[in-house]
């Protein structure tokens, strides 16, 4: 695990466009693990910026969500496709049917994590994989508990983890869905880099945990601790228990 403290979230954010624009020269089809939240939101300001003046392109990239709130509609302004759609992909120009996400919406969950599943098989994997952490530890979606070895599945949200994303539903706990489809920890495993992100102090024990801790459920994140190749951004915040 290669751990990286910078000054601030510009510098983390160009390191990690750096490291997909790598990766885009080599393979420009290259499938991307995006992440939602507010860890990654300066890398895509970075990554629409570069593209905008011509130093990058998407067209011919793939990409995958991690995760999904069950039961938003369509149109809700915070399910994950849509504020992907609104933070990154309609700011590059990646293909817009290019961009696949679990279906929250899915009458048949298992069928729907199953073929979740089975299209990021068939586009040969993910290459490069973006990841915040939760404060409790969490990747994707993976709560404490969560099998190191899981795939794509329905979850229960912890009541910490909606406790924090209540400000993206106007600090509304009860608007906060209860139950998400997430990659599992070993779906996230497979991907070939992974690029994690996290600034804040807030993050600093998760933090601590994934890097010098015991591998356990009880930090889904430190499962990453078994995989080749993985890049920890970190401002002073969130290094701070290290
Ligand atoms: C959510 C997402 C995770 C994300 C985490 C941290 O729970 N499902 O993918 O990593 O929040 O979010 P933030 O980056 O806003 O701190």
């Amino acid at each position: 695990m290669e751990i990286v403290i910078l000054d601030d979230p510009g510098a983390i954010a160009r390191l990690a466009a750096d490291t997909i624009a790598a990766l885009l020269h080599e393979k420009p089809a290259a499938v991307l693990g995006l992440a939602t939240g507010s860890s990654p939101l300066s890398l895509y300001d970075e990554v629409a910026a570069r593209c905008a003046r011509g130093e990058l392109s998407l067209a011919e990239a793939r990409g995958f969500t991690l995760d999904e709130y069950v039961g938003l509609g369509a149109e809700h302004p915070e399910r994950y496709r849509n504020v992907i759609d609104r933070e990154f992909t309609s700011r590059v120009d990646i293909a817009r049917d290019a961009v696949h996400g679990p279906d929250g919406l899915a009458e048949d969950v298992p069928a729907a994590c199953a073929a979740y599943e089975e299209a990021m098989a068939e586009a040969g994997g993910v290459d490069l994989q973006i990841l915040g952490i939760g404060t409790d530890g969490h990747i994707g979606f993976n709560e404490p508990g969560s099998s190191l070895a899981s795939r794509t599945r329905i979850k229960t949200l912890t009541r910490q983890t909606r406790l924090d994303n209540a400000r993206f539903f106007g600090g509304d706990l009860d608007a906060v869905p209860t139950h998400c489809l997430t990659q599992g920890l070993g779906t996230i495993m497979a991907a070939r880099h992974i690029v994690l992100i996290a600034t804040g102090e807030e993050k600093a024990r998760a933090v601590h945990e994934l890097a010098e801790g015991a591998v356990s459920a009880s930090w889904p994140a430190t499962v990453l601790q078994h995989h080749p190749h993985v890049s920890v951004l970190l401002d002073d915040g969130a290094a701070s228990h290290l």
